[in-house]
């Protein structure tokens, strides 16, 4: 059977101190064990990631801007007959009260991400169907929050997501 790469596994399996961000030091990212000598042979994330497209907030790096510039190649499968699925298409979500409209891009998460990932577990195959989808489940870590503030970017970046204005009222 075909196996996608995806970073729904690692979104699950992270713990905090790498959702928090800041490039901390292997022997202090609370996943690697400091007492283990082969950790010098490891490369530290700070040197790392320094040459690509620097981010103010999570881990620091603009990761879509880094694979637009081709900053990272990321292997796509790792068996040859895994189809990739690149799918462009925008979803404008509207239940959102007063805060802007949330557009969500397939394109730039099937860059990444098998359809498997999100669909049907985490989301419906149609518009405005998922159930219990709104802020305060992704603020608890589910539908989009399993991975923004884990693995993408943080949650405190609302405009990131919610970045369709409403046409004021007259
Ligand atoms: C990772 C994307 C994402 C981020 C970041 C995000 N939101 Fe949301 N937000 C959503 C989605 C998706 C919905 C549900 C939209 C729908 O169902 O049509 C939503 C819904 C909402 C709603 C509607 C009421 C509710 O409870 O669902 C409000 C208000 C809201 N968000 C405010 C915020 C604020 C304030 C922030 C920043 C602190 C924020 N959001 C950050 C994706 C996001
Ligand atoms: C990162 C999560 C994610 C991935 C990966 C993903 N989708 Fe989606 N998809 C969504 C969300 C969110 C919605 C909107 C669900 C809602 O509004 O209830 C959606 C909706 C859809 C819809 C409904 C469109 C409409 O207008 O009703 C289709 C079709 C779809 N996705 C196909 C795919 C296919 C095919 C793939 C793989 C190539 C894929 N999706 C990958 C999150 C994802
Ligand atoms: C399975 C994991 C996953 C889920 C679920 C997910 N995302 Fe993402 N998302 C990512 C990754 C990975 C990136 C790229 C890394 C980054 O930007 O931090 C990304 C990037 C984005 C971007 C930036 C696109 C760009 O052009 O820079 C937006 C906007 C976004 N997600 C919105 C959403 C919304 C809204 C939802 C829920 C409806 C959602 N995501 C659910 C993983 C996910």
């Amino acid at each position: 059977m075909a196996v996608a790469v995806t970073l729904a596994c690692v979104c699950a399996a992270l713990p905090p101190a790498w959702a928090a961000g800041p490039q901390l030091p292997l022997a202090a990212d609370g996943v690697h064990d400091p007492a283990n000598p082969g950790l010098k042979l490891l490369q530290e994330p700070r040197d790392a990631l320094s040459n690509l497209p620097k981010d103010e907030v999570g881990n620091r790096v603009r990761w879509v801007k880094a694979l637009e510039q081709g900053a990272i190649t990321p292997r796509t499968n790792i068996l040859p007959d895994t189809q990739i699925r690149v799918l462009n298409l925008d979803i404008l979500m509207p239940r959102t009260a007063e805060a802007p409209m949330v557009l969500f891009p397939h394109k730039q998460h099937t860059e990444w991400l098998d359809c498997s990932n999100c669909h049907e577990k985490l989301f419906k195959y149609k518009a405005g169907t998922t159930k219990g989808l709104n802020m305060f489940a992704i603020l608890q870590g589910e539908f989009c929050g399993r991975c923004h503030g884990a693995v993408a970017f943080p949650l405190t970046e609302c405009k990131r997501c919610h970045s369709v204005p409403r046409t004021p009222k007259k």
